[in-house]
């Protein structure tokens, strides 16, 4: 199925999980947050008191950790814990940074990795994080990287934060930010980069409509010379 899929990365705030949430619906395809799957083993870090940079603490936790996707035809998708749906619970700033820290953590990878092949094997995605291009699905029909400075996207992050009643402040979403920036490129097991043969798209001059515009132009394009070639 990877051959009209679409693999999507690029640091937080990108706009990432919007856009492949329009592009899926617009494609008719089903959209795969895999942000979502590390944020909900950072909830379970947070839960549990654990320290999220410590490898054995976190490795111990996954063996209590059953988690399942659920999808809608509308890009929507839910996240069960051991039962129990966290989708809402897992943005939460501090989850944020949690999730940056397990994913560290080559065993946090490893764990996740057959629900995210196994997505990619049996459907056409939109699939968005950090390593979808570069590892989970190298063989996508087509791969993007959005970017954009990390000041648009901490403004971005902020607001949507304050819409949904999340007290916080600007500087703190910016650090949090630069802190997951940082952190999710220094890694030494699949770190955030620029898959081969990816297109870039900075979003920090253009709107959410432009975007979109632009990436399901490329999109179409993309897997029309694929399709044509084959
Ligand atoms: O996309 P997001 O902000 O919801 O992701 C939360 C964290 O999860 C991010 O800081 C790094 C990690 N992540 C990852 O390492 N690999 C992915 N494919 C997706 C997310």
């Amino acid at each position: 199925m990877e051959a009209n899929s679409i693999a999507i990365d690029g640091p937080s705030g990108a706009g990432k999980s919007t856009l492949a949430k329009m592009l899926a619906r617009h494609l008719g395809i089903i959209y795969v947050d895999t942000g979502a799957l590390y944020r909900t083993v950072g909830l379970r870090a947070l839960e549990r008191g654990a320290d999220a940079k410590d490898a054995a603490q976190v490795t111990a936790l996954l063996e209590e950790i059953s988690i399942e996707m659920r999808h809608d035809a509308y890009g929507g998708q839910r996240v069960i814990l051991n039962g129990e749906d966290v989708t809402d619970k897992i943005r939460s700033p501090t989850a944020s940074v949690y999730a940056s820290d397990v994913s560290a953590h080559p065993a946090v990878r490893s764990f996740l990795l057959d629900m995210q092949r196994s997505m990619a094997k049996k459907y056409d995605v939109v699939m968005d994080g950090r390593d979808i291009g570069t590892v989970i699905m190298p063989d996508a029909g087509v791969k993007l990287f959005l970017t954009a400075s990390p000041e648009v996207r901490a403004q971005r992050r902020f607001a949507e934060l304050c819409e949904r009643g999340v007290e916080t402040t600007y500087e703190s979403v910016l650090r949090d930010i630069n802190y997951r920036d940082d952190n999710d490129r220094a890694r030494a097991s699949a770190p955030l980069r620029k898959p081969e043969g990816a297109i870039e798209v900075d979003t920090s001059e253009i709107g959410l409509e432009a975007s979109f515009e632009q990436l399901r132009d490329i999109i179409s394009e993309r897997l029309k010379v694929k399709n044509d070639r084959t």
